[in-house]
């Protein structure tokens, strides 16, 4: 179980979420402009999506009532500074400042990210971030988050997944603004996305009004271990820091974005693999990047297996047949959570909150008028059980955010793909407790107490007993007991025994095969949760 400070929170993004009004003042984002050019499953936009501009009074006494602490939402940079830089919008300010104090009316903790993707068009007309230029608007705009917001929120995030604004949005081009530049573009952007972030946290702390804490909210997949052997571990976790994936595919990987934002430099590994690619990295630019920040976030959705080769290299193993999956098809991996949580903070030198986890489930309004999904709270359970198994090890875990709070725009998936806890009916507005949100609302209050992984199991244990023969034995154990053993000369049955002379073996269950001590000596602590029940039929 997690101790009382631990924060439990849900996690959105402006453009996902807020929607538009004719006389918001904002200014038009990149998505605003792949959205007209029909980029989105079936055409669809962002415009109205949950309409929480207008519904987050509502919204935010859901949470209270749902026992939600802590809320990561995003600020849309272009509803600021409808132009990038220069002139604010004093609508979107006001709105933010309502929206945070109604947060906190609602005793819900703010956790501000600055950049959740919609960067303004009209910057973007500049050359967006391949212009380094960029780092003094990224600078810009957080003084003015700083200066309007400080008093009221202690927590800020930068930048959310700078492997998706490049890769998605600059590589493959499936994310706004819908770009297929060259690799060493590419590389140009990551390294001023870095500086810009260094620049923003600069600008945090030289105009905050009290003191606050900055973190950034990286990405990637977790490579984890396909057997829990010392040996597949390290392949795991060199994959997981290393640069596996081909180029036209490299911003999927950790430590680029996370060396030099937690460590103050590239990896080398990195800079060898990519050297003829990459821009001028100056000294001075490394230090920009290297601001000393309070907390990491990271958000995690699943992982892919690795193990040691025989060639003592790491290898990629397939996913056994039927491996469970989400309904946008991403594998269900709690064991690449645990995973993550461990190597991510053995690497890197700070408290670790999740920022996003979640999962796309087909919802539908069941007969009764409720939503029974029951595949998100099952992903959930064991999710959250795996972060509490790192936790007990003495992972550095400070907070968890669920992706997300109300089903949203999916970006350029539309509205096809369900995350939230509450089901939202994107013609009526009306929203629907999903039932993974009254689950989660006994996570937050039990700190845990109601996961599986905490629970008396039901599991009936079998056990095979352990029989000795001895001259002046006799049927009776047979014949009395039915025990199915051999022979006329039954002494002893060590029926449920942990004792030498004695170990029964279990079978038909999850532990077949092993011996009641090794159960009792290795998973004790399960093992003391356990009702056992025996059966010997
Ligand atoms: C993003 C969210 C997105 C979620 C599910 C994360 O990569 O930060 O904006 O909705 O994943 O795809």
């Amino acid at each position: 179980m997690f101790d009382d400070k631990f924060v439990w929170g849900v996690a959105s993004s402006a453009y996902q979420v807020e929607g538009t009004d004719p006389d918001d003042g904002r200014g038009k984002t990149v998505w605003d402009t792949f959205t007209e050019q029909g980029r989105i499953f079936q055409n669809q936009n962002a415009y109205t999506s949950c309409d929480h501009m207008h519904h987050y009074k509502d919204d935010y006494a859901l949470m209270k009532n749902l026992g939600i602490k802590a809320y990561r939402f995003s600020l849309n940079w272009a509803r600021i500074l409808p132009e990038g830089t220069g002139r604010v919008n004093e609508k979107a300010i006001a709105m933010y400042r309502d929206m945070i104090l109604t947060m906190k009316e609602n005793g819900i903790t703010p956790y501000i990210t600055l950049f959740h993707w919609e960067f303004p068009q009209a910057l973007q007309e500049k050359g967006g971030w391949l212009n380094e230029e960029v780092v003094d608007w990224f600078g810009e705009y957080a003084k003015v988050v700083a200066e309007n917001f400080s008093d009221l929120c202690e927590y800020f995030i930068t930048i959310n997944e700078p492997q998706c604004v490049v890769g998605l949005g600059h590589l493959s081009g499936v994310h706004a603004p819908g770009l297929k530049l060259s690799i060493p573009e590419t590389f140009q952007i990551a390294h001023n996305l870095l500086k810009a972030h260094g620049q923003a946290v600069i600008n945090l702390r030289k105009y905050a009004k009290q003191k606050i804490r900055i973190g950034f909210a990286p990405t990637g997949g977790v490579a984890y271990p396909y057997t829990d052997s010392a040996e597949d571990i390290e392949a795991a976790r060199k994959v997981y820091f290393g640069f596996y994936n081909p180029m036209d595919n490299w911003t999927w990987n950790i430590s680029w974005f996370s060396d030099p934002v937690f460590l103050g430099h590239y990896p080398k590994e990195g800079l060898e693999k990519f050297k003829e690619y990459l821009p001028e990295i100056t000294e001075t630019d490394m230090q920009l990047i290297h601001q000393p920040l309070d907390f990491m976030g990271q958000n995690i959705y699943n992982g892919y297996y690795v193990r040691q080769g025989a060639d003592g290299e790491p290898e990629f193993v397939d996913r056994e047949p039927g491996f469970p999956k989400t309904a946008c098809n991403w594998p269900v991996t709690p064991k690449a959570f645990y995973y993550g949580i461990k190597f991510l903070t053995e690497r890197y030198p700070l408290p670790l909150y999740i920022t996003e986890n979640g999962m796309s489930c087909h919802d539908n309004v069941s007969f009764d008028g409720r939503v029974h999904d029951n595949d998100r709270i099952t992903f959930l359970d064991s999710y959250i059980g795996a972060m509490q198994r790192a936790y007990d090890e003495g992972a550095d875990i400070r907070g968890y955010f669920l992706w997300t709070f109300l089903d949203n725009f999916e970006w350029s998936e539309g509205y096809r793909e369900r995350f939230g806890m509450i089901y939202v009916d994107f013609m009526t507005q009306r929203r629907i407790v999903k039932d993974s949100a009254f689950w989660y609302q006994n996570v937050i209050g039990t700190n845990g107490g109601n996961l599986s992984t905490n629970q008396t199991t039901k599991e009936i244990l079998f056990l095979d007993p352990v029989c000795t023969h001895n001259i002046w034995g006799g049927t009776r154990l047979r014949e009395d007991f039915h025990y199915p053993v051999e022979g006329d000369d039954l002494w002893e049955c060590w029926g449920i025994s942990a004792h030498p002379n004695g170990d029964v073996t279990l079978r038909d269950c999850g532990f077949r095969g092993m011996k009641l001590s090794e159960l009792w000596k290795n998973i004790r602590k399960f093992s003391e949760m356990w009702t056992v029940t025996v059966s010997h039929s």
